[in-house]
């Protein structure tokens, strides 16, 4: 008798942490989830999509290699990885007076960063690893023209980042819309389950070179480029991980006709 009323104390004790432990998971999802209102764009990043990389790779150089390095890395490997030869790294990636051996520094030292913008511009090699394909994607789709910032420009996925939208020759020029008027008509977009639509935050008031579609395929790109920057040996996985499970199935097509050699008088 009382080792069953133990038996059910511990039942309850068990249970009791178990819940604890669900409930304090939910709860730190849900913060983690609510950051501070901020609103994603979905996107689908496919590291293995060799155009998306050799123009995401191009951005990169074109609007970034400026200000941010991304030192881990040689030109020359962009060849292999990115389907490139080295000729067209050479002609369509490499910075005039660089290496291909070199690695891929900024072009402005890390002092005049800070006596620019007040802040170094980090390496880029992991900044996908810290902040994820869609936060990276959402940052450079939420860049807004911002008068009281001291280069015209904020952020609603990084507030007040000390960056400038440095490809908004492409995007065109991003305003945040009103969102105060409560008594017009509800848009369109927020009859789908109740999740807002984050591009609703904005309004483009002047056009760019690209059109959005064009300028998300470009941010999408430029974001694949990052995540295989972050880790590139995962393309070398790929390839490897195809090569091996071939190479296992024709171990295993010879084993078995060696078995049935073996096993062929034995009958
Ligand atoms: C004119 C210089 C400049 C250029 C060009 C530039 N950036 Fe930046 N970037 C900065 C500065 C400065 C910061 C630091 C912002 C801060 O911490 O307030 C920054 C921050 C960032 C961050 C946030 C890093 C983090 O996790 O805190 C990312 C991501 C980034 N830049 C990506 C890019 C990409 C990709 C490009 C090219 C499309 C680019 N930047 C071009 C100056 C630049």
């Amino acid at each position: 008798m009382v080792k069953l009323m133990i038996v059910n104390k511990m039942k309850n004790q068990l249970i009791a942490v178990s819940l604890s432990i669900c409930l304090s998971i939910a709860s730190f999802t849900a913060v983690a989830a609510g950051d501070e209102g901020v609103q994603l764009f979905p996107v689908d990043i496919n590291v293995f999509d060799t155009a998306a990389l050799q123009q995401g790779a191009r951005t990169f150089v074109d609007y970034c290699l400026g200000c941010h390095g991304a030192n881990y890395m040689r030109f020359k490997r962009l060849a292999g990885d990115l389907g490139y030869s080295e000729e067209e790294v050479e002609q369509y990636l490499l910075p005039a007076g660089r290496e291909l051996v070199d690695t891929m520094t900024a072009a402005m030292d890390a002092e005049l960063g800070v006596e620019v913008f007040g802040t170094d511009p980090p390496d880029l090699s992991l900044v996908a690893r810290a902040r994820g394909g869609q936060w990276l994607y959402s940052y450079f789709l939420s860049f807004y023209e911002d008068e009281e910032r001291a280069l015209g420009w904020n952020n609603t996925v990084f507030p007040n980042a000390s960056m400038p939208h440095v490809m908004w020759e492409l995007q065109g020029v991003q305003a945040l819309a009103h969102q105060d008027d409560s008594h017009g008509e509800p848009h369109g977009d927020d009859s789908h389950g109740g999740h807002p639509n984050p591009a609703d935050q904005f309004e483009l008031i002047e056009a760019g070179l690209q059109s959005p579609e064009e300028y998300q395929r470009t941010v999408q790109d430029l974001v694949t480029f990052l995540v295989y920057l972050s880790e590139p040996s995962q393309l070398q996985r790929h390839r490897m991980g195809i090569w091996v499970m071939l190479f296992l199935a024709l171990f295993a097509f010879l084993a078995w006709m060696l078995k049935a050699e073996y096993w062929r008088d034995v009958h």
